[in-house]
Protein backbone atom coordinates (compact mmCIF):
# COMPACT_ATOMS: atom_id res chain seq x y z
CA UNK A 1 0.00 0.00 0.00
CA UNK A 2 1.23 3.82 -0.55
CA UNK A 3 -1.41 5.37 1.25
CA UNK A 4 0.00 8.20 2.56
CA UNK A 5 3.41 7.96 1.14
CA UNK A 6 2.54 12.02 -1.13
CA UNK A 7 0.19 12.91 1.67
CA UNK A 8 0.26 16.98 1.68
CA UNK A 9 2.14 17.02 -1.56
CA UNK A 10 0.88 19.02 -4.99
CA UNK A 11 1.31 17.09 -7.94
CA UNK A 12 0.98 18.47 -11.25
CA UNK A 13 0.67 16.22 -14.52
CA UNK A 14 0.14 15.83 -17.97
CA UNK A 15 -1.68 12.23 -20.10
CA UNK A 16 -2.48 11.61 -23.32
CA UNK A 17 -2.12 12.53 -27.04
CA UNK A 18 -2.24 16.36 -27.99
CA UNK A 19 -3.85 16.87 -31.56
CA UNK A 20 -2.31 19.47 -33.45
CA UNK A 21 -4.93 20.41 -36.47
CA UNK A 22 -4.10 20.51 -40.00
CA UNK A 23 -7.25 22.32 -40.80
CA UNK A 24 -11.07 22.53 -38.98
CA UNK A 25 -12.03 19.05 -39.29
CA UNK A 26 -8.63 17.38 -39.68
CA UNK A 27 -4.99 16.93 -37.34
CA UNK A 28 -2.55 15.22 -36.16
CA UNK A 29 -2.21 12.71 -33.21
CA UNK A 30 -0.69 9.50 -31.74
CA UNK A 31 -1.48 6.16 -30.33
CA UNK A 32 -1.74 7.86 -26.65
CA UNK A 33 -5.00 6.36 -25.14
CA UNK A 34 -3.96 8.80 -21.79
CA UNK A 35 -4.37 5.17 -19.78
CA UNK A 36 -0.98 5.17 -18.04
CA UNK A 37 -0.92 9.03 -17.43
CA UNK A 38 -4.84 8.53 -15.25
CA UNK A 39 -3.43 5.52 -13.65
CA UNK A 40 -0.43 7.20 -12.17
CA UNK A 41 -2.65 10.51 -11.42
CA UNK A 42 -5.14 7.95 -9.69
CA UNK A 43 -2.24 6.06 -7.48
CA UNK A 44 -1.07 9.85 -6.55
CA UNK A 45 -4.16 10.99 -5.02
CA UNK A 46 -4.45 7.66 -3.56
CA UNK A 47 -0.92 8.65 -1.56
CA UNK A 48 -2.59 11.40 -0.36
CA UNK A 49 -0.99 14.15 -2.70
CA UNK A 50 -3.67 16.92 -3.85
CA UNK A 51 -3.24 16.58 -7.71
CA UNK A 52 -4.27 18.38 -10.95
CA UNK A 53 -4.29 16.59 -14.19
CA UNK A 54 -3.82 17.96 -17.93
CA UNK A 55 -5.04 15.99 -20.41
CA UNK A 56 -5.36 15.77 -23.57
CA UNK A 57 -7.80 14.40 -25.35
CA UNK A 58 -8.66 11.02 -23.98
CA UNK A 59 -11.88 8.76 -23.92
CA UNK A 60 -11.61 8.19 -20.12
CA UNK A 61 -13.49 9.20 -17.20
CA UNK A 62 -11.67 11.42 -14.53
CA UNK A 63 -10.11 9.72 -11.98
CA UNK A 64 -12.23 10.40 -8.47
CA UNK A 65 -10.54 13.08 -6.48
CA UNK A 66 -8.53 14.30 -9.59
CA UNK A 67 -9.05 17.73 -10.45
CA UNK A 68 -8.64 17.50 -14.83
CA UNK A 69 -8.04 20.32 -17.12
CA UNK A 70 -8.74 19.37 -20.63
CA UNK A 71 -6.81 20.71 -23.55
CA UNK A 72 -5.73 19.71 -27.08
CA UNK A 73 -2.99 20.89 -28.63
CA UNK A 74 0.68 20.91 -26.95
CA UNK A 75 0.76 24.50 -27.01
CA UNK A 76 -2.66 24.60 -24.94
CA UNK A 77 -0.91 21.86 -22.57
CA UNK A 78 2.16 23.96 -22.49
CA UNK A 79 0.45 26.88 -21.17
CA UNK A 80 -1.98 25.22 -18.66
CA UNK A 81 1.34 23.65 -17.14
CA UNK A 82 3.22 26.92 -16.93
CA UNK A 83 0.21 28.63 -15.36
CA UNK A 84 -0.58 25.94 -12.83
CA UNK A 85 3.59 24.69 -11.78
CA UNK A 86 4.67 27.21 -9.17
CA UNK A 87 3.91 26.09 -5.81
CA UNK A 88 3.88 22.43 -7.24
CA UNK A 89 6.05 19.47 -5.57
CA UNK A 90 6.02 17.32 -8.37
CA UNK A 91 5.46 17.49 -11.94
CA UNK A 92 5.37 14.05 -13.96
CA UNK A 93 5.15 14.53 -17.52
CA UNK A 94 3.55 11.35 -19.14
CA UNK A 95 1.83 12.92 -21.88
CA UNK A 96 2.92 12.13 -25.27
CA UNK A 97 3.39 15.73 -26.61
CA UNK A 98 3.19 16.48 -29.95
CA UNK A 99 6.79 17.61 -31.34
CA UNK A 100 6.06 19.18 -34.10
CA UNK A 101 2.66 21.21 -35.36
CA UNK A 102 1.55 22.26 -38.65
CA UNK A 103 3.49 26.01 -38.96
CA UNK A 104 -0.42 27.37 -40.70
CA UNK A 105 -3.34 25.44 -39.87
CA UNK A 106 -5.66 25.83 -43.25
CA UNK A 107 -8.83 28.48 -42.25
CA UNK A 108 -11.20 26.31 -44.66
CA UNK A 109 -10.80 22.50 -45.35
CA UNK A 110 -8.42 21.59 -47.33
CA UNK A 111 -9.27 20.10 -50.95
CA UNK A 112 -8.02 17.51 -52.85
CA UNK A 113 -7.10 19.56 -55.83
CA UNK A 114 -4.03 18.23 -56.35
CA UNK A 115 -1.43 15.11 -56.65
CA UNK A 116 0.53 15.72 -53.42
CA UNK A 117 0.69 18.13 -50.91
CA UNK A 118 3.45 19.30 -48.21
CA UNK A 119 2.73 20.29 -44.57
CA UNK A 120 5.26 22.44 -43.24
CA UNK A 121 5.62 21.42 -39.40
CA UNK A 122 7.44 23.50 -36.55
CA UNK A 123 8.85 22.45 -33.49
CA UNK A 124 6.43 22.65 -30.08
CA UNK A 125 7.98 23.92 -26.96
CA UNK A 126 9.25 20.96 -24.78
CA UNK A 127 6.96 21.23 -21.67
CA UNK A 128 8.96 18.62 -19.32
CA UNK A 129 12.15 20.62 -20.10
CA UNK A 130 10.61 23.97 -19.44
CA UNK A 131 9.38 22.52 -16.15
CA UNK A 132 13.17 21.42 -14.97
CA UNK A 133 15.21 24.43 -16.05
CA UNK A 134 12.97 26.62 -13.86
CA UNK A 135 14.95 27.85 -10.37
CA UNK A 136 11.52 26.69 -8.25
CA UNK A 137 11.31 23.80 -10.29
CA UNK A 138 9.68 20.66 -8.48
CA UNK A 139 10.95 16.93 -8.32
CA UNK A 140 10.60 16.42 -12.18
CA UNK A 141 10.00 13.42 -13.60
CA UNK A 142 9.76 12.39 -17.48
CA UNK A 143 8.36 9.14 -19.11
CA UNK A 144 10.36 7.90 -21.95
CA UNK A 145 8.73 6.18 -25.26
CA UNK A 146 11.64 4.38 -27.33
CA UNK A 147 10.89 1.80 -30.11
CA UNK A 148 14.70 0.51 -29.90
CA UNK A 149 17.94 1.86 -27.50
CA UNK A 150 15.05 2.10 -25.02
CA UNK A 151 17.45 2.96 -22.40
CA UNK A 152 20.30 4.58 -23.72
CA UNK A 153 17.65 7.23 -25.01
CA UNK A 154 16.20 7.46 -21.72
CA UNK A 155 19.52 8.15 -19.82
CA UNK A 156 20.35 10.83 -22.05
CA UNK A 157 16.85 12.45 -21.53
CA UNK A 158 17.39 12.14 -18.27
CA UNK A 159 20.62 13.85 -18.37
CA UNK A 160 19.83 16.47 -21.05
CA UNK A 161 17.16 17.60 -19.27
CA UNK A 162 18.50 17.40 -15.83
CA UNK A 163 15.67 15.27 -14.86
CA UNK A 164 15.22 13.39 -11.27
CA UNK A 165 13.70 10.33 -12.15
CA UNK A 166 12.89 8.76 -16.18
CA UNK A 167 10.24 6.26 -16.44
CA UNK A 168 10.99 4.21 -20.01
CA UNK A 169 8.90 2.10 -22.20
CA UNK A 170 9.21 0.33 -25.45
CA UNK A 171 6.44 1.48 -27.42
CA UNK A 172 5.32 -0.34 -30.49
CA UNK A 173 2.56 -2.50 -32.02
CA UNK A 174 0.77 -3.81 -29.30
CA UNK A 175 3.16 -2.34 -26.79
CA UNK A 176 2.98 1.14 -24.59
CA UNK A 177 0.18 2.54 -25.69
CA UNK A 178 -3.28 1.85 -25.90
CA UNK A 179 -2.94 -1.26 -24.02
CA UNK A 180 -3.93 -2.31 -19.97
CA UNK A 181 -0.55 -3.47 -19.43
CA UNK A 182 3.28 -1.85 -19.57
CA UNK A 183 6.56 -2.79 -18.21
CA UNK A 184 8.87 0.14 -16.86
CA UNK A 185 12.25 0.67 -16.12
CA UNK A 186 12.69 3.61 -13.81
CA UNK A 187 16.33 5.66 -14.07
CA UNK A 188 17.72 8.22 -11.90
CA UNK A 189 21.23 10.11 -11.31
CA UNK A 190 22.83 7.00 -9.71
CA UNK A 191 20.49 4.29 -9.91
CA UNK A 192 17.34 2.84 -11.69
CA UNK A 193 15.18 -0.07 -10.99
CA UNK A 194 12.78 -2.53 -13.33
CA UNK A 195 9.20 -2.37 -12.70
CA UNK A 196 8.06 -5.89 -14.52
CA UNK A 197 5.08 -6.44 -17.06
CA UNK A 198 2.05 -5.43 -14.85
CA UNK A 199 -1.85 -3.63 -15.04
CA UNK A 200 -0.79 0.27 -15.95
CA UNK A 201 -2.41 0.91 -11.97
CA UNK A 202 -0.14 -1.68 -10.52
CA UNK A 203 3.16 0.37 -12.12
CA UNK A 204 1.85 3.20 -11.51
CA UNK A 205 1.31 2.56 -7.57
CA UNK A 206 4.89 1.28 -7.71
CA UNK A 207 6.14 4.35 -9.41
CA UNK A 208 4.50 6.64 -7.16
CA UNK A 209 6.41 4.80 -4.11
CA UNK A 210 9.76 5.23 -5.62
CA UNK A 211 8.89 8.84 -6.28
CA UNK A 212 8.24 9.64 -2.67
CA UNK A 213 11.06 7.46 -1.51
CA UNK A 214 13.73 9.94 -3.74
CA UNK A 215 11.48 13.08 -3.10
CA UNK A 216 12.32 12.07 0.38
CA UNK A 217 16.14 10.94 -0.36
CA UNK A 218 18.98 13.42 0.56
CA UNK A 219 20.47 14.44 -2.40
O1 LIG B 1 -1.43 6.75 -22.90
P1 LIG B 1 -1.17 5.25 -22.98
O2 LIG B 1 -1.88 4.63 -24.15
O3 LIG B 1 -1.44 4.54 -21.67
O4 LIG B 1 0.41 5.05 -23.29
C1 LIG B 1 1.36 5.40 -22.32
C2 LIG B 1 2.57 6.12 -22.93
C3 LIG B 1 3.36 5.16 -23.81
C4 LIG B 1 2.12 7.34 -23.74
C5 LIG B 1 3.44 6.59 -21.71
O5 LIG B 1 3.84 5.47 -20.95
C6 LIG B 1 4.69 7.38 -22.15
O6 LIG B 1 5.73 6.83 -22.46
N1 LIG B 1 4.55 8.72 -22.21
C7 LIG B 1 5.59 9.62 -22.77
C8 LIG B 1 5.44 9.60 -24.27
C9 LIG B 1 6.42 10.51 -24.95
O7 LIG B 1 6.02 11.41 -25.63
O8 LIG B 1 7.71 10.31 -24.69
P2 LIG B 1 8.91 11.13 -25.39
O9 LIG B 1 10.09 10.24 -25.20
O10 LIG B 1 8.58 11.61 -26.75
O11 LIG B 1 9.01 12.41 -24.45
C10 LIG B 1 9.87 12.45 -23.32
C11 LIG B 1 9.26 13.25 -22.20
O12 LIG B 1 9.17 14.64 -22.57
C12 LIG B 1 7.85 12.83 -21.78
O13 LIG B 1 7.77 12.95 -20.37
C13 LIG B 1 6.95 13.86 -22.48
O14 LIG B 1 5.75 14.07 -21.74
C14 LIG B 1 7.84 15.09 -22.44
N2 LIG B 1 7.61 16.06 -23.55
C15 LIG B 1 7.92 15.70 -24.83
C16 LIG B 1 7.77 16.63 -25.85
C17 LIG B 1 7.26 17.92 -25.54
N3 LIG B 1 7.08 18.83 -26.50
N4 LIG B 1 6.95 18.23 -24.28
C18 LIG B 1 7.11 17.33 -23.27
O15 LIG B 1 6.83 17.63 -22.10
Amino acid sequence: SNAGALAGRKVLMTAGPTFEDLDPVRYLGNRSSGRMGYAVAQAAREAGAEVLLISGPVALADPPGVTVQRVRSALDMHRAVLDAVAGMDVFIGTAAVADYRPAQPAGQKIKKTRESLTVELVRNPDILAEVAARADRPFTVGFAAETDDVLGYARRKLEEKRLDLIAANTVGAGQGFEVDDNALTLLWPGGQQELPRASKAALARDLINVIAQRLHAPG
